[in-house]
This record gives C-alpha cells, sequence and structure tokens, in this order.
C-alpha cells in the first residue's frame, strides 16, 4: 500500500494506473476508521482494479464551535486498516496542499443542501462538495463509495456529481450498526457511557416507526409521534429533526405513496448524530380504513 500527502505523487500513480487499464474505486475519508468505511473500500475493492482512500480531516466544512480541532486524528491506526483491507493508495493531503493559498473556489449545490442538517450547519455542504471535487479530480475515479449514514451528504454529491458531468459514478452503501442499532460513527467516540447507551433510542425510533407504517399508520404526524415518544425514553438525547423525505430531491414528503426516506438529528451533549432509515408504502391491504 502506498500513502501519498504529495498532490503530484497522487496524481502520478493514479494516471500511470489508468494508463494500464485499471479502474479505480474511491473512498473519501475523514479518517478515525470503522468498520462503516471498511465496508465502502471493500465495495469499492469488488468493483475496481485499484482502490484509493483520501484521509483529510476537511476545514472547510466545519463552522465556527464545530469539532474540527477535536475530530480524532489517528493516521497510523487507520493505514494499517486500510492495508490489510488491500487498499492501493492512501492520499493523505495537509490543509495546505487542498487549500494552496489563494484558494477561492467553492463548488455548491443549492436547493438540496437548504434544509436537514444544512439548517443548523451553514457552509457545511459547501466545504464537503469543494473537497469531493478537488479530491475528485486528483484521482480521477471511475467509482466514488459513500455510505447512507450521510444521506444528505449523498444526495449532494449526486446532484453535484451529475450536475458538473465529473467522472466518478457515486455508489452508496448501506449503514453499519453497532449491536445496539447505533450507526457507526466516528464521531460516537464522543459520548460519555450514558449518552452511548441512550443513543441506541435513535434506531429503536426508527425502527418503531417502521413498524407502526408496517401496522398500516399513513400519516407522517402520527409516525414523527411515535419517534419522538421512544426517543423521550432518552432523556440525554434533543431532537433537532425528524423528517420524511424523498430519497431524491429531498423534499418532505406529503404522504406515504411512494418510498420516502425517514433521517433524524439528535443532539447528546455537545455531539450531533444523524440516522436515516428507508421507508416503503404498506401494503394496500394493511392501509388505515382497509
Ligand atoms: O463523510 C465524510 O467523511 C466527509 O464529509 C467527506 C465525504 C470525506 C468529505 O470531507
Amino acid at each position: 500500500m502506498r500513502v501519498a500527502d504529495c498532490e503530484s505523487d497522487a496524481v502520478a500513480l493514479t494516471r500511470e494506473w489508468r494508463s494500464v487499464g485499471n479502474t479505480i474505486g474511491f473512498v473519501p475519508t475523514m479518517g478515525a476508521l470503522h468498520e462503516g468505511h471498511l465496508s465502502l473500500v471493500r465495495e469499492a475493492r469488488t468493483r475496481c482494479g485499484k482502490v484509493v482512500v483520501s484521509i483529510f480531516v476537511n476545514p472547510a466544512q466545519f463552522g465556527p464551535g464545530e469539532d474540527l480541532t477535536r475530530y480524532p486524528r489517528m493516521i497510523e491506526a487507520d493505514c494499517g486498516l486500510l492495508a490489510s483491507e488491500g487498499v492501493d493508495l492512501v492520499f493523505a493531503p495537509t490543509p495546505d496542499t487542498v487549500y494552496p493559498t489563494g484558494f477561492s473556489t467553492f463548488v455548491e449545490v443549492t436547493g438540496l443542501t437548504a434544509g436537514l442538517c444544512g439548517a443548523s450547519r451553514p457552509g457545511h455542504f459547501r466545504g464537503v462538495t469543494t473537497v469531493c471535487c478537488a479530491l475528485f479530480n486528483i484521482i480521477g475515479p471511475d467509482i466514488a463509495v459513500f455510505g447512507e449514514k450521510d444521506f444528505q451528504q449523498l444526495a449532494v454529491i449526486r446532484r453535484m456529481t451529475r450536475d458538473l458531468r465529473l467522472r466518478p459514478e457515486i455508489v452508496q452503501c448501506p449503514i453499519v450498526r453497532e449491536t445496539d442499532g447505533l450507526a457507526m460513527s466516528s464521531r460516537n467516540a464522543y459520548l460519555s457511557p450514558e449518552e452511548r447507551e441512550q443513543a441506541a433510542f435513535i434506531y429503536r425510533g426508527l425502527t418503531a416507526v417502521t413498524r407502526a407504517a408496517g401496522k398500516g399508520e399513513t400519516d407522517l404526524k402520527a409516525l414523527k409521534a411515535v419517534f419522538v415518544s421512544v426517543l423521550s425514553r432518552a432523556p440525554m438525547l434533543t431532537l433537532s429533526y425528524f423528517e420524511a423525505v424523498d430519497p431524491d430531491s429531498l423534499e418532505p414528503a406529503e404522504n406515504l405513496d411512494r418510498t420516502v426516506r425517514l433521517l433524524a438529528a439528535v443532539v447528546a451533549g455537545s455531539t450531533r448524530l444523524i440516522d436515516n432509515i428507508s421507508l416503503e408504502p404498506p401494503h394496500p391491504s394493511r392501509r388505515t380504513g382497509c
């Protein structure tokens, strides 16, 4: 496995691979890797001849007062994990490499970024799309793999890639969960033991909503009430939002006549946790009133 912090090395190596007919799968990360990231790497491995992972804690996607300085950095442990997954190149640039003096161009997807996490994290998605666009241009991947956990990010990256005709196909992978259902995230490490225990109620709430819908409940307000009621059993968690949205446009769903995505964000102490689940329309025979 090669590790490059220099952009020209990453460009030269990936260019050489492409010139002899290799396909390149790319997994952008901010490090502090867990099984969720490794599932993305494995997906890239099954689809492409060469796999590149970037590790870069991107300052542009952290707002003032967010966790940029305390974000976990463990490059050696990360490289150990990636080597055992057979990754070909880890690109771990410095902020000065990605944002050299005079850098003044930003990529912004409008609309999709206005609500949900975008509402409370202004500038966050602009930072994500800017760095992903730059990384795509450096690596030149055939596919780029993203997790469904950051569902809004996935939709935003998909839209940017489509609108700007960027090279990679965007591949999405399911959320990887802890045994109690909590979605894996590098930020889970911030949780106190009590917060960590209560964080499991997020997924319990989402599955309770799925069960209620399965029994015929189609009213989205009633389904939100189910989520809020489960979450009330975890007093250390504060609801930031719970929304049912169209999975592509992220527009609020009016009703359950087609598949929607339920997205939730909660705050535990100073840690923001997000999760989501797909909700299918109810089977006709189970609709309330039938
Ligand atoms: O999901 C992440 O870890 C980051 O937002 C990403 C895509 C690596 C961009 O910095």
